[in-house]
């Protein structure tokens, strides 16, 4: 079974075939954040595979898609997702309050974001209209 070695609490668990990273973590007692409770929708439980990365299962869709903003490749991945298939590394990148509120406030941006270009979208559909 794959051995996942997490950081920066130095805790190793042998996970189960298809455990994701936050379940095994919750089987182990290591306080990985989930806000969202496990439904990829938060990303408070992501992290960066250090070493492994390549023994990891592809990322689904769902946790595709919450990390596109990254880039690819970026080495980040959903603990609520990512279901390791040989020895790995990670290390927990949110890990207290206020990284927590560092995300949150990012989401913000983000939904700000594009609530602005959609609303620029419909200007310029209405001038469309117009002319
Ligand atoms: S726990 Fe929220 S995205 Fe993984």
């Amino acid at each position: 079974m794959p051995e996942v070695r997490f950081l920066p609490d130095e805790m190793t668990v042998e996970t189960r075939p298809g455990e994701t990273l936050l379940d095994a973590a919750r089987r182990l007692g290591i306080p990985l954040v989930s806000a969202c409770g496990g439904d990829a929708a938060c990303s408070t439980c992501r992290v960066m595979v250090v070493e492994g990365a390549e023994r990891m299962a592809a990322p689904p869709p769902d946790e595709a898609v919450l990390l596109a903003p990254l880039g690819p490749d970026g080495g980040i991945r959903l603990g609520c997702r990512a279901i390791p298939e040989g020895p790995v590394t990670v290390r927990q990148l949110v890990i207290d309050k206020d990284d927590i509120a560092l995300t949150e406030k990012r989401k913000m941006t983000q939904a700000k974001m594009r609530r602005e270009k959609q609303a620029g979208i419909n200007i310029t559909d209405q001038k469309t209209i117009k002319n």
